[in-house]
């Protein structure tokens, strides 16, 4: 089991108020985490701190025991991170197989379709294929890529409740299935809740809830 820990993390932007305020946790592979709060609270801040994409202004981010500030941001970046967003973030011109195949290092089509693509989406433009469709493919991107940790960033934000709800569903299900350690960003308290555990940013201090 790999972890990654904050150990008194505190961070601001130049010139902004303080964002984060010694803040101490760690994430276990095998579980999904929602990181909640609202607009404004710090969600995806932290979740630039986690993915080694900026540093904290005090403590420091641990991967599996080792300060990653040492090991080099770059490298964890590589070999530890995935990210998803909002917005997908696929390449157009290409089918879902293409895409996964960009990062992967196992079968595309087996994790595709494990994700709920049929035979004939994943050889389609990705652009044919529904917005929750392809968040599917942008979750066996990262599955694929075969980095302990998937960081994503609002995933549901641009999808109806029900198909929210499923894209919360498979990103649990690759938590537990395929031993990753999954982070998820949201204001959603619904979403929140599907998740094993809760980080709830509160005025830079986090409240932590095992659900
Ligand atoms: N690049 C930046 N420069 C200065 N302030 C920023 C920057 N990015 C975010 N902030 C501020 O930091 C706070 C936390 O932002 P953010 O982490 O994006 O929140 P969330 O993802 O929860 O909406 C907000 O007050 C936001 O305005
Ligand atoms: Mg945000």
């Amino acid at each position: 089991m790999q972890t990654l820990a904050l150990k008194n993390v505190s961070y601001a932007y130049e010139k902004g108020k303080t964002v984060l305020s010694d803040i101490s946790t760690e994430l276990e592979t095998g579980k999904m985490y929602a990181i909640l709060g609202p607009s404004g609270s710090g969600k995806t801040t932290l979740l630039s701190l986690l993915g080694g994409l900026d540093t904290p202004r005090q403590g420091s981010i641990l991967f599996d025991g080792t300060d990653i500030a040492e090991t080099g941001l770059e490298h964890h970046r590589r070999n530890h991170i995935s990210l998803i967003f909002q917005s997908y973030n696929l390449i157009d011109y290409m089918t879902p197989v293409e895409n996964v195949l960009l990062t992967a290092k196992v079968d595309a089509v087996p994790i595709l379709e494990r994700l709920g693509l049929t035979r004939d989406e994943i050889t389609r433009n990705v652009l044919k294929l529904s917005g929750g469709q392809q968040q599917r493919v942008a979750i066996a991107r990262a599955l694929a890529s075969d980095t302990p940790v998937i960081l994503a960033d609002e995933p549901t934000g641009n999808l109806d409740a029900d198909t929210a709800e499923e894209i919360i569903a498979v990103l649990k299900e690759s938590a537990h299935a395929f031993e990753k350690c999954v982070i998820v960003v949201t204001h959603s308290s619904e979403v929140a809740a599907q998740a094993d555990v809760v980080l709830e940013i509160k005025r830079g201090h986090l409240k932590v809830r095992e659900m």
